[in-house]
């Protein structure tokens, strides 16, 4: 989960990362107070979860509080690299910026290892640098079990060439942004520009972090973290119901037991909808192993929620769970759904396979539910579903 740069100056703070003052915002009226409360004069920074917010004109200096209403009503609803901006952070003016470094911690997967990466070369161009003049950005490893002792700051500050006025600082910095990334549990902390002002001191002037989703469970606080206005409503009302669902773009729900089925099935469908118009898969969704009715229910009221589909294919191989329960679970949740009052009027494909296979195509032909065809092969599922989607 990327954090807005608000949200990471907020974890910075409390961690002990040097940072300014800073408050969002979502209307420009507002700009007038906060700038007063900061002194005066701001800087207005455009809140989008995407790099190059400055090269964009996201980033405007406001020499007083008229001036940062104005800027920040240019600013608010803007569109950056596809993302509109709904809020603007008023960040306390830095005194004279003398240079602008970059420090960043991370799980580098390829390495089985935590990486710091380091440049007395930080600011907007720091991508340049990277592509260019590789050898102006230093890349040291961090043991997970050691992490970074003040030995392991003051050997990232050599690796980088940091001047030696701001050594101890940076050192200090390192330590305290190590424990950001840990305490919190994220997979990036990026502090770019890392700024040395004129009065000597050096503070985190713009910053970047991203939690681990799967540490959610031990930090009650992730939620209020949560881009809730960005959240996709069929993913939350999914994820509400502790169902494994991603809204894709496309027309052919999919329903189906197992993470590795219901991605292949992805595959075939995308393959089969090459034939019929193009039609694509609507999303994914694992029902997992004992896809009770209440679980087929839930999926299905989610799948068929969604306006973007046309047809629906429930691919499931019966393991531990048999075909004749999954079958009854098919029809239990059309009849919950109808029941709900909820009309049922799109095509579904049903292809069993495996354990009880017979029983519970036996079912669903007893049944004989108007809506809902039995295809006996992935292939040929794939094909009606995505047929069904194009008509
Ligand atoms: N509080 C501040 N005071 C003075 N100048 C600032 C302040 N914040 C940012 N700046 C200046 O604006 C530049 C761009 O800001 P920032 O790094 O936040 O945005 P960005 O790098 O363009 O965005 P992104 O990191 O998303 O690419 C900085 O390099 C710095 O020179
Ligand atoms: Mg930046």
């Amino acid at each position: 989960m990327d954090l807005f740069e608000y949200q990471a100056r907020d974890l910075f703070a409390k961690h002990g990362v040097p940072v300014l003052a800073g408050e969002v915002i979502d209307t420009p009226e507002a700009a007038r107070a906060v700038t007063e409360r900061l002194g005066g004069r701001s800087v207005v920074k455009a809140q989008v979860k995407t790099g190059g917010r400055g090269k964009a004109g996201g980033v405007k200096l406001a020499s007083d509080p008229q001036d940062a209403v104005e800027k920040a009503g240019q600013i608010l609803g803007m569109d950056i690299k596809g993302h509109t901006v709904h809020k603007v952070m008023l960040a306390e003016m830095a005194p004279e910026i003398a240079e602008e470094y970059y420090v960043s911690f991370l799980l580098d997967r390829t390495n089985r290892t935590f990486l710091s990466i380091a440049s007395v070369e930080g600011g907007m161009e720091i991508e340049e640098v990277a592509a260019t003049r590789p050898e102006a950005v230093a890349k040291i490893a961090v043991d997970a079990n050691e992490g970074v002792t003040e030995a392991k700051a003051r050997e990232i500050v050599a690796a980088a060439k940091f001047p030696a006025e701001v050594a101890d600082q940076i050192t200090e910095i390192l330590q305290t942004l190590w424990k950001t990334f840990i305490a919190e549990d994220a997979l990036l902390v990026e502090v770019n520009p890392l700024a040395k002002v004129a009065d000597g001191r050096v503070i985190a002037l713009d910053g970047k972090v991203s939690l681990d989703a799967n540490a959610e469970f031990r930090h009650a606080d992730y939620a209020e973290l949560e881009d809730k206005a960005a959240a996709n409503p069929l993913e939350a009302a999914a994820k509400a119901k502790g169902l494994n669902y991603v809204k894709l773009e496309g027309e052919v729900g999919i329903i189906g037991n197992g993470a590795g089925l219901v991605m292949s099935t992805l595959d075939v469908v995308a393959y089969a909808g090459e034939n019929h118009s193009g039609v694509k898969p609507a999303n994914f969704l694992d029902i997992g192993g004992g896809a009770s009715a209440e679980v087929m229910a839930n999926g299905l009221e989610i799948i068929l929620g969604d306006p973007d589909v046309k047809s629906v294919f429930v691919n499931v191989f019966g393991g531990i769970t048999a075909c004749d329960a999954v079958a009854n679970g098919i029809v239990q949740a059309l009849e919950l759904l109808e029941s709900k009052g909820e009309e049922v009027t799109k095509p579904l494909v049903v292809r069993l396979d495996g354990n009880n296979a017979e029983l519970g195509r036996q079912i669903l032909d007893d049944r004989n539910h108007p809506l809902v065809q039995r295809v006996d092969t992935m292939d040929g599922a794939a094909d009606k579903a995505a047929e069904l989607a194009a008509k």
